[in-house]
């Protein structure tokens, strides 16, 4: 039996719900998901025999749009190639250090090659809509990876910067015509007094809403939540200027907050996905 109201309060700060918190008391799947913090310092250390097996398991269990698996995986273990994935992607650091790093792609290759098989057009595969489906796919696979990492103990983080060279990254994991990473994550054991703490987020009104969207209820959780983060940021000595207003601000002020990503439309076409 876990006490969930510290898990709400770390993960809301100022504005963490009320809920009959007895009522979930029994659950087992709430506690680490209320708990995540992405992890970027690792151990050293290899992953147990099969889990690398069973990661790819759990993100296969996710539901799939019409079950057309539009996603694939590349495992990076081999330190010399993940060096390189680290340096591509942001030389991030904790990619070299983490045992495993996955690399999630958007895959449309496989229906390219049913449709070859069955000699039908695939004319579909060209659509917006189908690079959208196969992005979908290649996330909710991933999260639930991600989740059954931290529920064997081990950390993760994701890695969006693996469309920084889009490129290379496909030259260095032998990624075919229709197949593009879209990120990756880091797996590993965190290192012993790994002092990450939980990150709070929006209270719930400024993104759940009750039958219609409420925009003066988001925007109240919006200013009670730049209090919350500018207090975060301080705690942490974290050197974020301003509040997640501000901060979240200048991530989408103009094309070169996008380091690198703003081609990756004409990257897409490039790669086989039409995005009509
Ligand atoms: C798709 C995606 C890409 C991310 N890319 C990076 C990254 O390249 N480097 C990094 O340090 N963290 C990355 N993160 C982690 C986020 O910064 C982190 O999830 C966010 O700040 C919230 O913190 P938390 O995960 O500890 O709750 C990424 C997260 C997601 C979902």
């Amino acid at each position: 039996m876990t006490d969930l109201s510290p898990l709400l309060t770390a993960r809301y700060g100022l504005g963490a719900p009320e809920v009959p918190i007895d009522a979930f008391a029994q659950d087992t799947t709430l506690p680490l998901l209320l708990a995540h913090k992405s992890v970027r310092h690792f151990q050293p250390k290899p992953l147990p025999a099969g889990t690398l097996e069973m990661l790819g398991a759990a993100a296969q269990s996710a539901a799939s749009s019409s079950n057309l698996q539009t996603w694939s995986v590349v495992a990076v273990q081999d330190p010399s190639r993940k060096a390189e994935a680290a340096t591509l992607c942001g030389d991030q650091d904790f990619i070299r250090q983490a045992p495993l790093f996955l690399v999630f792609c958007a895959d449309l290759a496989r229906l390219k090659s049913a449709s070859e098989q069955e000699d039908l057009p695939g004319a579909a595969l060209g659509y917006t809509e189908m690079f959208l489906t196969a992005a979908i796919d290649t996330a909710l696979a991933a999260q639930n990876a991600a989740v059954a990492a931290e529920s064997l103990g081990l950390g993760i983080c994701y890695v969006g910067s693996a469309r920084n060279h889009p490129r290379e990254l496909a030259a260095l994991l032998g990624l075919p015509e229709r197949v593009i990473a879209l990120f990756g994550l880091a797996v590993g054991w965190p290192v012993e007094g790994e002092t990450t703490t939980v990150k709070p987020r929006l209270p719930q009104p400024g993104l759940i809403h009750h039958e219609t969207y409420d925009t003066d209820a988001r925007d109240a959780a919006i200013t009670k939540y730049n209090a919350t983060m500018r207090g975060f940021y301080e705690a942490q000595k974290m050197n974020v200027e301003g509040d997640w207003s501000k901060h979240s601000a200048k991530r989408v002020a103009g094309p070169e907050s996008l380091m690198g990503r703003e081609t990756l439309r004409e990257i897409l076409e490039e790669r086989g996905f039409g995005m009509k």
